[in-house]
């Protein structure tokens, strides 16, 4: 007992009392904003955990400055490409995430965005909001019906399905591109078809990003292939930002390349390219995927769990490495 665990910033309760159960030391960031590098390094140092968030860089000098006592990091968020895993690895530091708790809250704000961008729900309200005139005539913010249209999903994963089954049930057909054949059982249950990604960004009417942020993933929504989108389509992202070249975006959604876009995450958080802020046919949400008290508590706890487990020698619910 007695080990130290450091979360970087606040978490759930439920999550930080179950930490706190074991009689450890339990450090919780005071600061409603991530932490500098230096305050990242004098918090992790001497810890025997660190719960890490989204926006914290967990790479070799950071665990250097935890010390060799560190035995595990468990990141509050199913994708870590804020993590170095292989200084995790070459340490001997467990590493852990959080996949499966958020894919239900995730896969609704995605399909919020299908529906927000396609029915333009986002300028009715910044009409009303504005106090602009305005009276219900049969052609006034016509958006476009999704029923019987095409949702070409990136990266068939459990937020990629999930997102896939909202559409089916809305009537949407389903095609994928992925790296790997997704499960048999997922595909067949959603009557869905892998095909190139040339194919998929040629013919999806919505295309929806659910790739994880690679180095081979970065910018994978360029000026060029926003080009071979059709001129009808909206592109939704609610992965990692970097995933999408955010000023040729910007660029497309101006100059008619595509319809409309719905994004979740951008390239520099909290920052949005200046040139998106004034276009009406795309939507700007800050980041709210997983947020629900419910998400968000699953995260904290699963996360808890994982370290936990990790300090008492057993092995993580979720493991990475
Ligand atoms: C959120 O963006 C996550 O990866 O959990």
């Amino acid at each position: 007992m007695g080990r130290r665990i450091v979360v970087l910033r606040r978490i759930p309760e439920p999550a930080l009392d179950l930490l706190r159960a074991g009689g450890d030391d339990v450090w919780v960031s005071p600061h409603d904003r991530p932490l500098t590098t230096e305050e990242l390094h004098e918090a992790a140092a001497g810890a025997d955990a660190i719960l890490s968030l989204l926006h914290d860089r967990v790479d070799g000098a950071l665990l250097d400055a935890a010390g060799p006592q560190l035995q595990v990091v468990a990141n509050v968020a199913v994708g870590y490409d804020n993590v170095d895993v292989a200084a995790c690895t070459e340490r001997g530091v467990r590493f852990t995430n959080t996949p499966g708790v958020l894919t239900e809250a995730t896969a609704d704000l995605a399909f919020s965005l299908i529906l927000m961008t396609t029915r333009r729900l986002a300028e009715g309200e910044r009409v009303i909001r504005r106090r602009e005139p305005w009276t219900w005539n049969m052609f006034y913010l016509l958006g476009t019906s999704i029923q019987s249209k095409t949702l070409g999903v990136v990266g068939l994963g459990q937020i990629g399905a999930a997102t896939a089954r909202r559409a089916k049930a809305f009537g949407m057909g389903i095609l994928y591109s992925s790296r790997r054949e997704a499960d048999p059982a997922v595909v067949t249950e959603l009557g869905s078809r892998r095909v190139d990604f040339d194919e998929l960004l040629e013919t999806s009417d919505v295309v929806s990003l659910h790739c994880p942020l690679l180095p081979e993933t970065h910018h994978l929504i360029d000026a060029g292939r926003l080009a071979q989108m059709r001129s009808d389509a909206y592109l939704i992202n609610t992965t990692r930002g970097p995933v999408v070249d955010e000023a040729a975006l910007a660029a497309a959604l101006r100059d008619g390349v595509i319809a409309g876009a719905g994004l979740d995450v951008f390239e520099r958080e909290p920052e949005v390219h200046p040139d998106l802020l004034g276009l009406d046919n795309v939507v700007l949400l800050p980041h709210l995927g997983s947020a629900t008290i419910e998400t968000r508590t699953a995260m904290g706890v699963l996360a808890a769990e994982n370290a936990l487990a990790v300090l008492s020698g057993q092995d993580p619910p979720t493991p990475v490495n």
